[in-house]
């Protein structure tokens, strides 16, 4: 791309949700898809359980508002649940419109289970590699759009607002050359950050570049302390954290603790299927009773033909590491899966700052309020995906010239450190383990500001300009780490995924929302 490029719309991620945003701005102009990886490298891509959606013979738009309110602990927005809901069987039926294929029982779709849900609601592809599917008929769909290019292996350094509108992106090239990419308007729809926990279900690439670049171009950012962990994450020292879906246990998996013995009865009376927060709490305590770094989850007493056909993904994965799903007891514990605070967006993905749109993970309309209910984040790609997309299009008719912008525009004059003075792949690994061991499941005032201690020593590194992705990721991740960690302290009782030992009630105060307003 050449030195100031100049596109309609930059879209900041590749993911569900800003391919399907870039879809919609296709209608409007040029659109130029910005991945910091290859496109196909992101969260997205890597969900296996499905997507939530209301359009089983027995289910109803209500029934599925009212399952999402319930498991957001009384803090969802409902106007943005409602949007979700409403929307989401169309952005279904499109997307097959467009050649995703999901399993189907018979003539019809097959409808799966899984925690928090009152009914069979979850859509699948190949069994467990729905998020593959997707993001392949999205990829598909967009090759065959002339007017949006991608721009693969460039990581976005910094957006460029002036006056409080955003104005494009400074971009770092695989080859090290930082450039601007000016746009009529931004989507921002970069996913989550589970890479700030030393145990996560994400992806390499999840490291909350897109909150941190939001936050210094000054936006507001909403919920930060509401991080949801999975409750199975394979645990074997040498293989990859691989996430064990929630459908396993939708399908019968039974959780047991390292005696054998199964213990989810004990804590709640929908046992496996409880919500996520309180099945990954029963863990951790059964595995601190125990002294033991996992425990189990059983599929062995299920059909070995069923379990192999409905997870080949899974089965797969799992065989490489000499577990057999069908025979083996899967050694597991929770990991940190999915942000539900974000940049701050109305439920048309417009942030505080104007021609700044956002979708997606990165995003909160505050939809799961303060726990999502699984298998919805797909369905929130999808539904405010088109919606950002919609927006920016028709932000951009106002938007009258950027010429003169890109013509005074002159590049940061920021101290760029060639040589770092920090370790930083050390201070990476200590942040993961020191988040996920004070702003972790449980947290308290005194782990939260152990933390806060430990990232004030970091500070130096956020004020840095780097040209080195891996540089530019831990600059990001100690910002995003700050502001979890920061609400946490800030939010003195225990919501959804956000469990305090020291206030295990909910607190007269717990309808507040935590923004910050970046800076
Ligand atoms: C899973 O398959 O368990 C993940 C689904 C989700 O997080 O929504």
């Amino acid at each position: 791309m050449n030195k100031n490029t100049i596109t309609d719309f930059l879209v900041l991620g590749s993911g569900v949700a800003g391919l399907r945003a870039a879809i919609e701005l296709s209608k409007y102009g040029n659109v130029t898809v910005v991945t910091k990886d290859r496109p196909a490298e992101g969260s997205t891509g890597y969900a296996q359980g499905g997507v939530a959606v209301a359009l089983s013979d027995e289910d109803t738009i209500g029934f599925h508002f009212n399952d999402t309110i319930k498991a957001g602990a009384g803090l969802c927005n409902k106007r943005a649940v409602k949007v979700l809901v409403e929307e989401g069987p169309e952005r279904i039926l499109e997307l097959i419109s467009w050649g995703a294929k999901f399993d189907m029982l018979g003539e019809k779709l097959s409808f799966g289970r899984e925690a928090a849900h009152s009914i069979n609601r979850i859509i699948h592809a190949k069994g467990d590699a729905t998020g593959e599917e997707i993001e392949s008929a999205l990829l598909n769909k967009v090759k065959s759009i002339p007017n949006i290019s991608k721009l693969p292996f460039c990581f976005t350094v910094d957006l460029i607002v002036k006056d409080n509108i955003c104005r494009g992106a400074l971009l770092l090239s695989a080859t090290g050359e930082v450039f601007p990419v000016f746009a009529k308007a931004v989507v921002l729809s970069t996913g989550g950050c589970g890479q700030l926990y030393s145990r996560t279900t994400n992806p390499a690439v999840a490291t909350g570049d897109g909150l941190a670049i939001a936050y210094r171009a000054g936006a507001v950012l909403l919920d930060m302390e509401f991080v949801q962990f999975h409750p199975t994450a394979l645990y074997l020292p040498a293989a990859p954290q691989f996430l064990l879906s929630e459908a396993m246990r939708g399908e019968g998996g039974i959780l047991k603790n390292i005696k054998a013995e199964r213990f989810m009865y004990k804590y709640h009376p929908d046992a496996e299927l409880a919500p996520r927060d309180i099945v990954s709490r029963a863990i951790l305590s059964e595995m601190r009773a125990a002294k033991s770094n996992f425990v189990y989850l059983d599929m062995t007493h299920l059909n070995r033909k069923f379990v192999r056909e409905r997870f080949p993904k899974i089965y797969t994965t799992c065989l490489q590491y000499d577990i057999d799903i069908t025979e083996d007891l899967i050694p597991v514990s929770p990991a940190a899966h999915y942000i539900m605070g974000g940049v701050k967006t109305d439920t048309n993905a417009a942030t505080s700052i104007k021609g700044l749109f956002a979708a997606g993970e990165v995003a909160c309309t505050a939809v799961h309020g303060a726990n999502r209910l699984a298998s919805n984040s797909l369905l929130e790609g999808l539904v405010y995906g088109a919606r950002a997309g919609e927006a920016a299009g028709r932000y951009m008719k106002h938007v009258k010239d950027i010429n003169s912008f890109v013509r005074r525009y002159a590049m940061p004059k920021k101290r760029i450190i060639k040589k770092v003075a920090f370790d930083i792949d050390k201070i990476r690994s200590s942040l993961r383990k020191m988040m996920w061991a004070k702003t972790g499941i449980v947290r308290c005032k005194k782990s939260l500001n152990e933390a806060l201690e430990k990232l004030k020593g970091w500070k130096r590194i956020e004020g840095t300009f780097f040209k080195i992705r891996r540089e530019l990721e831990v600059k990001n991740m100690i910002t995003v780490a700050r502001l979890i960690t920061t609400a946490a302290l800030l939010r003195e009782g225990s919501v959804g995924a956000h469990y305090r030992s020291d206030f295990k009630e909910k607190g007269s105060d717990w309808r507040k929302h935590i923004l910050f307003k970046g800076q």
